[in-house]
């Protein structure tokens, strides 16, 4: 059968049925989403709501890009709302229209399904070194001519690894005296707590070239309800991608959310809470195993390298858990594996799952 969409983390109902399995009693941790759920404030909000599912959106969202232009301190105009991230990485790549395209290797599939039919230069990131993305990334944008955009995720997805602010301003500094557009996907920065010290959307201003790529999706664990957005301050992408845009977009639930999950505090909070505690849980007891080589993590899902030879994915299949392969990521192999920070019991039977395989018991 012919594939339209690319392989992601959470589609794993396919495979449990091959085991015999239901969706419902695998436990999954190949989907970076909160483990807290939906907000409840949301769900209170949605079911207050139901009724407006009569009228269409408001066509222009601007109470919603109000709401979220003043939370980044930025103007309206400078807020494109979207369909989950996703419609944004295509909504970029189709107004750029750039032919030349650095993307990292290995990350996220969609940059390179969005910006097809253009040259892709990677930016191979190795072991080695740790999978840092910086050095290489910078000496790229520094030796290719005709590069258009250099696409970046970051914290990059598998790997977790941080492209830190410092080392973005040269990045971005380097694309703006280039006429080069940066792109860069913040999708899981809000797990950072200190976030600002990291993105670069208090750098808008001073970067014409630059364009941030948001997500509602993984923090406020809502990716049905598809909500992402865009922040330039690049006239010329704004009124491209307003005026590609289909009309209605985003729908009357995920206008709402947006509108009010900024303000939910109290979901922040235990959200940080929850993950400080349980990413040191997960990360520690993963490290104890001389089997695998883990990686530092930044945000809530942990990457690491399967030392011995063996079908992991399937073995924790077996018991029930599903973990992410990250073999159809460009530059990785069968022997990585990335999985999310979960609650506490999850984390626990994955760690006493990953024990009894390692023991061979
Ligand atoms: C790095 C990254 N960006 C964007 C997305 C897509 O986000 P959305 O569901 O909001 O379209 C994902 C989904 O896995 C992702 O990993």
């Amino acid at each position: 059968m012919k594939m339209t969409t690319a392989a992601h983390g959470g589609n794993y109902g396919e495979l449990a049925k091959q085991h015999g399995l239901t969706k419902e009693i695998v436990l999954d941790f190949s989907a970076n989403i909160n483990p807290l759920g939906v907000p409840a404030s949301l769900k209170t909000k949605i079911a207050e709501n139901l009724d407006k599912l009569t009228e269409y959106p408001e066509p222009d969202y601007l109470a919603l890009r109000a709401r979220i232009a003043s939370f980044h301190q930025l103007e309206i105009s400078n807020v494109i709302p979207g369909n989950g991230a996703t419609e944004l990485i295509f909504g970029i790549a189709k107004v750029t229209q750039a032919q030349k395209v650095l993307i990292l290797a290995p990350t996220f599939a969609e940059y390179e399904r969005a910006f097809c039919g253009a040259e892709v230069i990677y930016a191979e990131l190795s072991k080695e070194n740790h999978f840092a993305a910086f050095e290489t990334v910078f000496e790229i944008i520094k030796r290719e001519a005709d590069l258009e955009a250099v696409c970046l995720c970051n914290p990059n997805n598998p790997t977790g690894q941080l492209i830190s602010q410092k080392e973005m301003i040269q990045i971005a500094k380097l694309c703006e005296e280039r006429n080069i557009y940066l792109i860069i996907d913040e999708a899981f920065i809000d797990f950072l707590e200190a976030s600002e010290h990291v993105s670069m959307v208090h750098y808008l201003a001073e970067f014409s070239h630059l364009v941030i790529i948001r997500a509602f999706t993984k923090f406020f664990a809502i990716p049905g309800l598809r909500l992402g957005y865009l922040l330039t301050k690049n006239q010329m992408i704004q009124e491209a991608l307003l005026q590609i845009r289909e009309p209605w977009s985003i729908n009357t639930f995920a206008d709402i959310a947006g509108q009010c999950l900024l303000d939910d505090e109290k979901y922040i909070e235990q959200t940080y809470r929850w993950l400080s505690i349980e990413r040191a849980y997960l990360y520690d007891g993963l490290k104890k195993f001389p089997e695998l080589t883990v990686y530092k993590p930044s945000v809530n899902y942990i990457f690491f390298h399967l030392e011995e030879k063996c079908d992991l994915r399937t073995e924790l299949l077996l018991k029930k858990i599903f973990i992410r392969s990250c073999a159809n990521y460009r530059g990785l192999s069968e022997r990585y594996y990335r999985v999310a920070v979960k609650n506490r019991s999850d984390n626990q039977q994955l760690l006493q799952a990953l024990e009894v395989i390692f023991s061979g018991s």
